[in-house]
Protein backbone atom coordinates (compact mmCIF):
# COMPACT_ATOMS: atom_id res chain seq x y z
CA UNK A 1 0.00 0.00 0.00
CA UNK A 2 2.51 2.11 1.10
CA UNK A 3 4.15 1.85 -2.38
CA UNK A 4 1.16 3.40 -4.46
CA UNK A 5 0.73 5.76 -1.88
CA UNK A 6 3.97 7.05 -2.81
CA UNK A 7 3.34 6.52 -6.73
CA UNK A 8 0.52 8.86 -6.48
CA UNK A 9 1.97 11.79 -4.65
CA UNK A 10 4.58 11.58 -7.24
CA UNK A 11 1.84 11.69 -9.93
CA UNK A 12 -0.11 14.78 -8.41
CA UNK A 13 3.82 16.93 -8.30
CA UNK A 14 4.44 15.45 -11.98
CA UNK A 15 0.78 17.51 -13.18
CA UNK A 16 1.14 20.59 -11.05
CA UNK A 17 4.50 21.22 -13.25
CA UNK A 18 3.15 21.77 -16.16
CA UNK A 19 6.12 21.46 -19.31
CA UNK A 20 6.16 21.08 -23.26
CA UNK A 21 3.93 17.97 -24.16
CA UNK A 22 6.67 15.92 -25.16
CA UNK A 23 8.52 15.61 -22.23
CA UNK A 24 5.47 14.95 -20.68
CA UNK A 25 4.47 12.01 -23.23
CA UNK A 26 7.64 10.95 -22.41
CA UNK A 27 7.85 10.93 -18.92
CA UNK A 28 4.27 9.56 -17.97
CA UNK A 29 5.24 6.57 -20.47
CA UNK A 30 8.37 5.88 -18.02
CA UNK A 31 5.70 6.45 -14.98
CA UNK A 32 3.21 4.24 -16.32
CA UNK A 33 5.91 1.17 -16.91
CA UNK A 34 7.52 1.98 -13.11
CA UNK A 35 3.81 1.60 -11.85
CA UNK A 36 2.82 -1.53 -13.69
CA UNK A 37 6.14 -3.32 -12.52
CA UNK A 38 5.33 -2.29 -9.00
CA UNK A 39 2.23 -3.03 -9.21
CA UNK A 40 2.98 -6.41 -10.83
CA UNK A 41 6.02 -6.57 -7.77
CA UNK A 42 2.98 -5.92 -5.67
CA UNK A 43 1.01 -9.15 -6.51
CA UNK A 44 3.66 -11.24 -6.10
CA UNK A 45 4.72 -10.23 -2.86
CA UNK A 46 1.17 -10.88 -2.08
CA UNK A 47 0.76 -14.30 -3.95
CA UNK A 48 3.83 -15.58 -2.73
CA UNK A 49 2.40 -14.79 0.93
CA UNK A 50 -0.64 -16.52 0.39
CA UNK A 51 1.13 -19.64 -0.51
CA UNK A 52 3.07 -19.83 1.91
CA UNK A 53 0.38 -19.50 4.75
CA UNK A 54 -1.48 -21.76 2.27
CA UNK A 55 0.79 -24.25 2.74
CA UNK A 56 1.82 -24.07 6.21
CA UNK A 57 -2.65 -24.42 6.65
CA UNK A 58 -2.61 -27.42 4.55
CA UNK A 59 0.17 -29.12 7.12
CA UNK A 60 -1.91 -28.10 10.27
CA UNK A 61 -4.97 -29.16 9.10
CA UNK A 62 -3.66 -32.57 7.40
CA UNK A 63 -2.00 -33.47 11.13
CA UNK A 64 -5.14 -32.08 12.48
CA UNK A 65 -7.13 -34.39 10.26
CA UNK A 66 -4.88 -37.90 10.35
CA UNK A 67 -4.71 -37.82 14.13
CA UNK A 68 -7.40 -39.73 15.03
CA UNK A 69 -7.18 -42.37 12.07
CA UNK A 70 -3.28 -43.14 12.75
CA UNK A 71 -3.82 -44.88 15.86
CA UNK A 72 -7.31 -46.86 14.83
CA UNK A 73 -4.96 -50.04 13.75
CA UNK A 74 -8.24 -51.67 12.71
CA UNK A 75 -8.59 -49.58 9.86
CA UNK A 76 -4.60 -50.47 8.16
CA UNK A 77 -5.78 -54.13 9.14
CA UNK A 78 -8.27 -53.80 6.33
CA UNK A 79 -5.83 -51.61 3.89
CA UNK A 80 -8.75 -50.16 2.87
CA UNK A 81 -8.63 -45.95 2.02
CA UNK A 82 -12.24 -45.53 2.16
CA UNK A 83 -15.09 -46.60 4.33
CA UNK A 84 -16.82 -49.30 2.25
CA UNK A 85 -19.18 -52.29 3.81
CA UNK A 86 -16.16 -54.50 3.39
CA UNK A 87 -14.38 -53.00 6.03
CA UNK A 88 -17.03 -53.81 8.42
CA UNK A 89 -17.56 -57.53 7.39
CA UNK A 90 -14.59 -58.63 6.51
CA UNK A 91 -12.80 -60.58 9.53
CA UNK A 92 -8.90 -59.70 9.14
CA UNK A 93 -6.94 -62.99 8.32
CA UNK A 94 -4.91 -62.70 11.01
CA UNK A 95 -6.33 -62.16 14.65
CA UNK A 96 -3.53 -60.31 15.77
CA UNK A 97 -3.35 -56.55 16.37
CA UNK A 98 -1.80 -53.66 18.29
CA UNK A 99 -4.68 -52.36 20.54
CA UNK A 100 -4.22 -52.69 24.05
CA UNK A 101 -7.37 -53.72 26.39
CA UNK A 102 -8.99 -50.64 26.75
CA UNK A 103 -8.89 -49.56 23.29
CA UNK A 104 -9.97 -52.99 22.01
CA UNK A 105 -13.08 -53.49 24.59
CA UNK A 106 -14.11 -50.41 23.67
CA UNK A 107 -14.15 -51.09 20.00
CA UNK A 108 -15.53 -54.22 20.67
CA UNK A 109 -18.61 -53.06 22.41
CA UNK A 110 -20.01 -51.13 19.61
CA UNK A 111 -22.55 -52.99 17.82
CA UNK A 112 -25.11 -52.52 14.90
CA UNK A 113 -28.67 -51.41 16.17
CA UNK A 114 -30.87 -52.30 12.89
CA UNK A 115 -31.81 -56.03 13.14
CA UNK A 116 -31.49 -56.59 9.18
CA UNK A 117 -27.79 -56.58 7.77
CA UNK A 118 -27.60 -55.29 4.58
CA UNK A 119 -25.70 -58.69 3.55
CA UNK A 120 -26.03 -62.00 3.94
CA UNK A 121 -24.38 -63.08 7.10
CA UNK A 122 -23.77 -67.00 8.41
CA UNK A 123 -23.65 -66.65 11.59
CA UNK A 124 -20.50 -68.18 13.12
CA UNK A 125 -19.75 -70.20 16.76
CA UNK A 126 -16.43 -68.73 17.87
CA UNK A 127 -14.36 -71.50 19.74
CA UNK A 128 -12.06 -69.45 22.45
CA UNK A 129 -9.31 -71.49 24.04
CA UNK A 130 -8.03 -70.22 27.34
CA UNK A 131 -4.59 -72.26 27.59
CA UNK A 132 -1.01 -71.82 28.87
CA UNK A 133 0.36 -72.48 25.67
CA UNK A 134 0.19 -76.07 24.05
CA UNK A 135 -3.30 -77.43 22.99
CA UNK A 136 -2.53 -81.19 23.36
CA UNK A 137 -6.25 -82.05 22.13
CA UNK A 138 -5.36 -80.20 19.00
CA UNK A 139 -5.30 -83.27 16.68
CA UNK A 140 -9.09 -84.25 17.80
CA UNK A 141 -10.72 -80.68 17.22
CA UNK A 142 -9.35 -80.19 14.02
CA UNK A 143 -11.06 -83.49 13.30
CA UNK A 144 -14.37 -81.74 14.81
CA UNK A 145 -13.98 -78.72 12.37
CA UNK A 146 -12.90 -80.14 9.01
CA UNK A 147 -15.59 -79.75 6.73
CA UNK A 148 -17.41 -76.99 8.64
CA UNK A 149 -15.36 -74.11 7.09
CA UNK A 150 -17.38 -70.42 7.56
CA UNK A 151 -19.41 -71.37 10.76
CA UNK A 152 -17.01 -70.73 13.12
CA UNK A 153 -13.97 -69.37 14.12
CA UNK A 154 -11.22 -69.99 16.66
CA UNK A 155 -9.71 -67.54 19.18
CA UNK A 156 -6.55 -68.46 21.61
CA UNK A 157 -5.50 -66.98 24.72
CA UNK A 158 -2.07 -68.20 25.97
CA UNK A 159 0.89 -67.09 28.16
CA UNK A 160 2.37 -64.02 26.39
CA UNK A 161 5.46 -65.29 25.52
CA UNK A 162 4.31 -68.64 24.32
CA UNK A 163 5.33 -69.44 20.40
CA UNK A 164 2.89 -71.80 19.05
CA UNK A 165 3.99 -73.77 15.61
CA UNK A 166 0.75 -74.92 14.09
CA UNK A 167 1.32 -75.29 10.60
CA UNK A 168 -0.45 -72.97 7.65
CA UNK A 169 -2.82 -75.85 7.11
CA UNK A 170 -4.20 -75.97 10.79
CA UNK A 171 -6.83 -74.50 11.94
CA UNK A 172 -5.34 -72.98 15.12
CA UNK A 173 -2.49 -71.41 12.68
CA UNK A 174 -2.15 -67.73 13.22
CA UNK A 175 -5.56 -67.73 16.13
CA UNK A 176 -3.19 -66.77 19.19
CA UNK A 177 -4.62 -63.39 20.46
CA UNK A 178 -2.54 -61.00 21.79
CA UNK A 179 -2.69 -62.37 25.37
CA UNK A 180 -1.40 -61.30 29.22
CA UNK A 181 -0.83 -63.39 32.33
CA UNK A 182 -3.63 -65.48 33.82
CA UNK A 183 -3.70 -66.02 37.72
CA UNK A 184 -5.91 -68.99 38.52
CA UNK A 185 -9.08 -68.06 40.31
CA UNK A 186 -8.12 -63.71 39.94
CA UNK A 187 -9.15 -61.12 38.22
CA UNK A 188 -6.87 -61.65 35.07
CA UNK A 189 -8.74 -65.03 34.64
CA UNK A 190 -11.75 -62.43 33.68
CA UNK A 191 -9.53 -60.37 32.12
CA UNK A 192 -8.70 -63.14 29.74
CA UNK A 193 -12.23 -64.22 28.82
CA UNK A 194 -13.09 -60.88 28.14
CA UNK A 195 -9.95 -60.48 25.94
CA UNK A 196 -11.26 -63.54 24.05
CA UNK A 197 -14.52 -62.41 23.80
CA UNK A 198 -13.81 -59.05 22.33
CA UNK A 199 -11.36 -60.41 19.83
CA UNK A 200 -14.07 -62.61 19.32
CA UNK A 201 -16.63 -59.96 18.86
CA UNK A 202 -14.46 -58.46 16.05
CA UNK A 203 -16.13 -60.84 13.40
CA UNK A 204 -19.31 -59.26 12.59
CA UNK A 205 -20.77 -62.77 11.85
CA UNK A 206 -19.49 -64.74 15.08
CA UNK A 207 -22.94 -65.00 16.55
CA UNK A 208 -22.34 -67.59 20.04
CA UNK A 209 -19.63 -67.86 21.90
CA UNK A 210 -17.89 -70.92 23.35
CA UNK A 211 -15.46 -70.50 26.58
CA UNK A 212 -13.12 -74.20 26.51
CA UNK A 213 -9.63 -74.78 28.13
CA UNK A 214 -6.61 -77.05 26.89
CA UNK A 215 -8.33 -80.34 28.86
CA UNK A 216 -11.68 -79.85 27.20
CA UNK A 217 -13.00 -82.36 24.49
CA UNK A 218 -16.30 -82.53 22.40
CA UNK A 219 -18.56 -85.15 23.10
CA UNK A 220 -20.70 -84.32 19.83
CA UNK A 221 -19.65 -83.82 16.35
CA UNK A 222 -20.22 -80.25 14.45
CA UNK A 223 -23.44 -79.91 13.22
CA UNK A 224 -24.99 -81.35 16.41
CA UNK A 225 -23.15 -78.71 18.52
CA UNK A 226 -24.00 -75.95 16.24
CA UNK A 227 -27.43 -76.72 15.55
CA UNK A 228 -27.83 -77.34 19.82
CA UNK A 229 -26.31 -74.16 20.56
CA UNK A 230 -28.02 -71.95 17.33
CA UNK A 231 -31.39 -73.39 18.21
CA UNK A 232 -31.12 -72.77 22.11
CA UNK A 233 -33.92 -69.82 23.19
CA UNK A 234 -30.99 -69.57 26.22
CA UNK A 235 -27.88 -68.77 26.60
CA UNK A 236 -25.82 -71.60 28.43
CA UNK A 237 -24.24 -69.88 31.57
CA UNK A 238 -24.35 -71.40 34.50
CA UNK A 239 -26.28 -69.80 37.37
CA UNK A 240 -26.93 -71.05 40.91
CA UNK A 241 -28.07 -69.04 44.24
CA UNK A 242 -25.69 -70.91 46.17
CA UNK A 243 -26.36 -71.33 50.01
CA UNK A 244 -22.81 -71.92 52.22
CA UNK A 245 -19.25 -70.71 52.26
CA UNK A 246 -18.54 -71.70 48.99
CA UNK A 247 -21.79 -69.78 47.33
CA UNK A 248 -23.25 -66.81 49.09
CA UNK A 249 -20.61 -66.61 51.74
CA UNK A 250 -18.11 -65.65 48.95
CA UNK A 251 -20.23 -62.38 48.78
CA UNK A 252 -19.13 -58.77 50.57
CA UNK A 253 -20.78 -56.14 51.47
CA UNK A 254 -18.77 -53.66 49.98
CA UNK A 255 -20.54 -54.59 46.49
CA UNK A 256 -23.91 -52.85 47.77
CA UNK A 257 -25.72 -51.30 45.91
CA UNK A 258 -24.52 -52.53 42.68
CA UNK A 259 -25.13 -55.93 44.04
CA UNK A 260 -27.38 -57.31 46.82
CA UNK A 261 -26.40 -60.49 48.46
CA UNK A 262 -30.29 -61.98 46.71
CA UNK A 263 -28.28 -61.10 43.61
CA UNK A 264 -25.27 -63.23 44.36
CA UNK A 265 -24.83 -66.00 41.73
CA UNK A 266 -22.22 -68.61 40.90
CA UNK A 267 -21.54 -71.08 37.97
CA UNK A 268 -18.77 -73.11 36.36
CA UNK A 269 -16.03 -70.71 34.65
CA UNK A 270 -16.94 -72.29 31.42
CA UNK A 271 -19.90 -70.65 29.07
CA UNK A 272 -21.51 -70.27 25.66
CA UNK A 273 -23.20 -66.61 24.99
CA UNK A 274 -25.20 -65.39 22.35
CA UNK A 275 -23.79 -61.96 20.90
CA UNK A 276 -25.89 -60.01 23.02
CA UNK A 277 -24.57 -61.37 26.05
CA UNK A 278 -20.89 -61.12 24.85
CA UNK A 279 -20.84 -57.47 24.21
CA UNK A 280 -22.87 -57.03 27.52
CA UNK A 281 -19.73 -58.23 28.96
CA UNK A 282 -17.22 -56.50 27.22
CA UNK A 283 -19.07 -53.00 27.84
CA UNK A 284 -19.54 -53.76 31.62
CA UNK A 285 -17.65 -50.57 33.82
CA UNK A 286 -20.49 -51.00 36.76
CA UNK A 287 -19.81 -54.85 37.89
CA UNK A 288 -16.39 -54.70 37.26
CA UNK A 289 -14.74 -52.67 40.21
CA UNK A 290 -16.44 -54.18 42.51
CA UNK A 291 -15.68 -57.50 41.87
CA UNK A 292 -11.57 -56.39 41.39
CA UNK A 293 -12.04 -55.09 45.04
CA UNK A 294 -14.44 -57.34 46.93
CA UNK A 295 -13.74 -60.72 44.89
CA UNK A 296 -10.41 -62.17 45.54
CA UNK A 297 -9.18 -65.95 46.91
CA UNK A 298 -11.15 -67.50 48.34
CA UNK A 299 -13.64 -65.84 46.05
CA UNK A 300 -12.82 -67.55 43.06
CA UNK A 301 -13.80 -64.16 40.70
CA UNK A 302 -14.15 -66.26 37.33
CA UNK A 303 -17.27 -68.48 38.97
CA UNK A 304 -19.16 -65.21 40.47
CA UNK A 305 -18.45 -62.18 37.75
CA UNK A 306 -20.43 -63.64 34.39
CA UNK A 307 -23.18 -65.06 36.24
CA UNK A 308 -23.80 -62.71 38.52
CA UNK A 309 -23.84 -59.98 36.47
CA UNK A 310 -25.58 -61.49 33.54
CA UNK A 311 -28.40 -62.74 35.88
CA UNK A 312 -28.99 -59.22 37.19
CA UNK A 313 -29.96 -57.91 33.72
CA UNK A 314 -30.44 -60.55 31.46
CA UNK A 315 -31.77 -63.42 33.35
CA UNK A 316 -34.92 -64.41 31.38
CA UNK A 317 -31.90 -65.02 28.94
CA UNK A 318 -30.15 -67.83 30.75
CA UNK A 319 -30.31 -71.32 31.08
CA UNK A 320 -28.29 -71.37 34.17
CA UNK A 321 -26.41 -74.34 33.42
CA UNK A 322 -23.10 -75.15 30.97
CA UNK A 323 -22.84 -77.19 28.69
CA UNK A 324 -19.25 -78.61 29.73
CA UNK A 325 -19.06 -81.33 31.65
CA UNK A 326 -17.14 -81.51 34.74
CA UNK A 327 -16.42 -84.39 37.58
CA UNK A 328 -16.26 -82.64 41.19
CA UNK A 329 -17.44 -85.53 42.89
CA UNK A 330 -13.92 -86.02 44.23
CA UNK A 331 -13.75 -83.10 46.08
CA UNK A 332 -11.57 -80.10 46.56
CA UNK A 333 -10.34 -77.15 44.32
CA UNK A 334 -9.88 -78.96 41.46
CA UNK A 335 -11.94 -81.49 39.23
CA UNK A 336 -10.83 -84.52 38.57
CA UNK A 337 -8.71 -85.46 35.45
CA UNK A 338 -9.19 -88.60 32.92
CA UNK A 339 -6.08 -90.30 31.14
CA UNK A 340 -5.75 -92.94 28.98
CA UNK A 341 -7.04 -95.81 30.95
CA UNK A 342 -10.46 -94.13 31.52
CA UNK A 343 -11.17 -93.37 27.94
CA UNK A 344 -13.81 -96.17 27.02
CA UNK A 345 -16.45 -95.81 24.76
CA UNK A 346 -19.17 -96.43 27.18
CA UNK A 347 -17.58 -93.81 29.56
CA UNK A 348 -17.89 -90.97 26.34
CA UNK A 349 -21.26 -92.34 25.69
CA UNK A 350 -22.91 -91.52 28.63
CA UNK A 351 -21.44 -87.79 29.66
CA UNK A 352 -23.92 -85.96 27.34
CA UNK A 353 -26.82 -87.02 29.57
CA UNK A 354 -24.89 -87.42 32.93
CA UNK A 355 -27.43 -85.24 34.44
CA UNK A 356 -31.01 -84.57 33.71
CA UNK A 357 -31.76 -80.78 32.13
CA UNK A 358 -34.06 -78.70 30.36
CA UNK A 359 -33.77 -77.79 26.42
CA UNK A 360 -35.88 -74.73 25.42
CA UNK A 361 -37.62 -75.67 28.38
CA UNK A 362 -38.44 -79.56 27.51
CA UNK A 363 -36.82 -81.98 29.15
CA UNK A 364 -33.54 -83.14 27.18
CA UNK A 365 -30.95 -86.34 27.32
CA UNK A 366 -28.57 -84.21 25.76
CA UNK A 367 -27.10 -81.75 28.44
CA UNK A 368 -23.59 -81.74 27.84
CA UNK A 369 -21.38 -80.87 24.55
CA UNK A 370 -18.14 -80.24 26.25
CA UNK A 371 -15.92 -82.16 28.89
CA UNK A 372 -12.93 -81.53 30.93
CA UNK A 373 -10.82 -82.75 31.83
CA UNK A 374 -8.50 -84.85 30.07
CA UNK A 375 -4.68 -85.10 30.50
CA UNK A 376 -3.07 -85.48 27.34
CA UNK A 377 -2.31 -89.31 27.59
CA UNK A 378 -5.68 -89.35 26.25
CA UNK A 379 -5.54 -88.16 23.34
CA UNK A 380 -4.13 -91.72 21.57
CA UNK A 381 -7.79 -93.25 22.57
CA UNK A 382 -9.78 -90.25 22.29
CA UNK A 383 -8.85 -90.33 18.37
CA UNK A 384 -9.51 -93.95 17.72
CA UNK A 385 -12.71 -93.66 19.20
CA UNK A 386 -14.03 -89.89 17.41
CA UNK A 387 -15.63 -91.36 14.56
CA UNK A 388 -17.60 -93.07 16.40
CA UNK A 389 -18.25 -90.62 19.33
CA UNK A 390 -18.39 -87.31 16.94
CA UNK A 391 -20.35 -88.75 14.24
CA UNK A 392 -17.43 -88.50 11.74
C1 LIG B 1 -4.29 -48.07 26.21
O1 LIG B 1 -3.87 -46.93 25.50
C2 LIG B 1 -4.58 -45.76 25.82
C3 LIG B 1 -4.11 -44.68 24.86
O2 LIG B 1 -2.72 -44.65 24.77
C4 LIG B 1 -4.39 -45.38 27.26
O3 LIG B 1 -5.13 -44.24 27.59
C5 LIG B 1 -4.85 -46.56 28.13
O4 LIG B 1 -4.62 -46.29 29.49
C6 LIG B 1 -4.15 -47.83 27.71
N1 LIG B 1 -4.75 -48.93 28.46
C7 LIG B 1 -4.05 -49.93 29.01
C8 LIG B 1 -4.82 -50.98 29.70
O5 LIG B 1 -2.83 -49.98 28.95
C1 LIG C 1 -32.63 -68.95 35.13
O1 LIG C 1 -32.73 -68.39 36.41
C2 LIG C 1 -33.44 -67.16 36.48
C3 LIG C 1 -33.37 -66.68 37.91
O2 LIG C 1 -32.05 -66.36 38.27
C4 LIG C 1 -34.85 -67.34 35.98
O3 LIG C 1 -35.54 -66.12 35.96
C5 LIG C 1 -34.82 -67.93 34.57
O4 LIG C 1 -36.12 -68.19 34.12
C6 LIG C 1 -34.02 -69.22 34.56
N1 LIG C 1 -33.92 -69.74 33.20
C7 LIG C 1 -34.47 -70.87 32.80
C8 LIG C 1 -34.30 -71.24 31.36
O5 LIG C 1 -35.12 -71.57 33.54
Amino acid sequence: MKVMVMEMEEGVKDNAASTPKSRLTNQSRALLSMRLLQILLFFLVLALGISVVGIHMIKFLKIQYLAPVAPTTLISMYDHGTVTLESFIRPPLNVWHTLNDTELLWRASMEPRRNVYPFKRFPKLAFMFLTKGPLPFAPLWEMFFKGHEGLYSIYVHALPNYKPDFPRSSVFYRRYIPSQAVSWGEMSMCDAERRLLANALLDISNEWFVLLSESCIPLRGFSFVYSYVSGSRYSFMGCADEEGPDGRGRYRNGMEPEITLSQWRKGSQWFEINRKLAVEIVQDTTYYPKFKEFCKPPCYVDEHYFPTMLSIKHRIFLANRTLTWTDWSRGGAHPATFGKADITETFLQKLPGAKACLYNDQKSHVCYLFARKFAPSALEPLLQLAPKILGL
